[in-house]
């Protein structure tokens, strides 16, 4: 399963890249927003550190404008995935951006319906928002599920891009459906390496070794 980060902010991209856990980048206008930076400035920036698709959104509504921001977001590295929303005049700035060969993420996905008709339009990624859906009192992964069925029934090699990942469980449940990616917050990646088991444990290690004199350096 590949991992991308949700986020705009640099540091946090390259603390996590250097681990190897940056297969990807994915940001949207709120990202933007809060790491305060310019969008193009930011996502060159990002381009420059992270070899995979860097998803930059486009924030005009009619699919026209979407089309042009969309080639001008391209125009900024080879590795930009335009994020379009799921919407009709989305679908059409996909359909297009796709045939003219660049990578398209289609964004704020809340239906297996609507991930159907992205796959046709041709998107490369489709983004399902779990966490958005269960501060709805609705199931997520049930989602995440409905699309890896259809889309494994019918070939589409438009890849699931999990979103709105808010816990660790999101993403142990995520990889055991076989969402193709995970997009999540720095934070969320970064918990993965926690269980209070290792930590106990280390303790009783630190401990023995202090009474043991154990010295290795
Ligand atoms: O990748 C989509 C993500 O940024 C939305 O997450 O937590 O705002 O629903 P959230």
């Amino acid at each position: 399963m590949k991992f991308f980060v949700d986020t705009a902010e640099i540091a946090e991209i390259a603390e996590l890249n250097d681990l190897g856990m940056v297969d990807g980048v994915t940001t949207n206008p709120s990202l933007i927003m809060k790491s305060g930076r310019d969008i193009l400035e930011v996502t060159r920036e990002i381009c420059d550190l992270v070899s995979g698709p860097v998803s930059a959104e486009v924030v005009a509504t009619e699919a026209e404008a979407m089309i042009a921001e969309g080639r001008k977001l391209a125009a900024i590295a080879e590795n930009i995935a335009v994020k379009v929303p799921l919407t009709w005049d989305g679908l059409k700035a996909c359909k297009v951006l796709s045939d003219e060969g660049r990578m398209v993420n289609v964004t704020l996905c809340f239906s297996a319906n609507q991930a159907l008709i992205a796959a046709k339009a041709g998107a490369r990624f489709i983004s399902p928002f779990i966490g958005r859906l269960d501060d709805i009192n609705l199931d997520g992964m049930d989602l995440i599920r409905d699309i890896r069925v259809i889309y494994d029934n019918y070939g589409f090699e438009t890849e699931v891009l999990a979103a709105s990942i808010r816990s660790v469980n999101h993403v142990l449940e995520s990889a055991r459906i076989g969402a193709d990616v995970i997009t999540a917050p720095p934070a969320v990646i970064r918990k993965l390496a926690d269980h209070p088991l290792t930590d106990q444990g280390l303790a009783q290690f630190l401990k023995d070794a202090a009474q043991a004199r154990i010295t290795i350096l």
